[in-house]
């Protein structure tokens, strides 16, 4: 047991993806897994282990933002010797070319957040995937037809801008789409000589503005699974 994971030694899989919310958590280990159980109850951030095509592998909710995440990101790693770390989630374009449902695969993640600035001082250091799994689930996004992007993002601690234009500064750069987590986990899995990978569904447009409905982004989110759960154990 760790602070915030009250799983068994052993209960979770080397393997997990990484859902902010835990009802997503739940929801793919009802869909995908075989045999699910569920391993952690602490504050109600459901995680779960079973089989996929045979094989063992966890989901764990992280709660939004880098500050929520790197916690139970730490506690996998440190307290249960989790190696792949597949984080799930959304995303919102900053690129005219991105388009809602397609996918990001990032490749690399800046940040507003202070907590590398924390640990690095006045160096920037640059956190980025696992290129083998950005590899891997690339060619089977590609394969299964998703229009897909590799490249960097943004991970900002910061849902609500009083600056609605705040992104064109970093869309000029190339930055592809913004969300609230991968930068920590990057950092984190680096410190510790592990693999992560972020893959992400568009949900929303800061630049066109354009919208899904919700069971357009539960078919591309569930789409999106398979491609990291293929990814991640094919
Ligand atoms: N901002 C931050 N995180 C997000 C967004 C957004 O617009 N959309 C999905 N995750």
């Amino acid at each position: 047991m760790t602070v915030h994971l009250n799983a068994k030694e052993g209960q979770i899989a080397e393997t997990v993806l990484l859902p902010g919310d835990p009802l997503r958590a739940q929801h793919i280990a009802e869909t995908f897994f075989e045999n699910p159980e569920l391993h952690n109850t602490v504050r109600g951030m459901h995680g779960y282990t079973g089989t996929y095509k045979g094989q063992r592998v966890s989901v764990q909710g992280t709660g939004m933002g880098i500050a929520s995440s790197m916690i139970y990101v730490s506690e996998l790693i440190t307290g249960y010797g989790c190696k792949n770390l597949i984080r799930v989630g959304t995303c919102g374009s900053y690129q005219p070319h991105v388009h809602v449902r397609d996918l990001v695969l990032a490749q690399a993640a800046c940040t507003d957040s202070n907590i590398n600035n924390i640990r690095f001082g006045a160096k920037n250091y640059a956190p980025i995937a696992d290129f083998e799994l950005l590899l891997r689930a690339y060619r089977i996004a590609q394969e299964r037809g998703f229009t897909s992007h590799v490249g960097n993002i943004m991970s900002s601690d910061t849902f609500y801008h009083d600056d609605f234009d705040h992104y064109k500064l970093w869309a000029d750069f190339g930055v592809l789409a913004v969300e609230m987590e991968a930068a920590g986990l990057y950092t984190l899995a680096a410190k510790h000589g592990v693999r992560a990978l972020t893959i992400l569904t568009v949900s929303d447009h800061l630049v066109t503005r354009e919208e899904t409905t919700a069971e357009e982004r539960q078919l591309t989110f569930n789409g999106m699974i398979e491609v990291a759960l293929d990814a991640a154990l094919g």
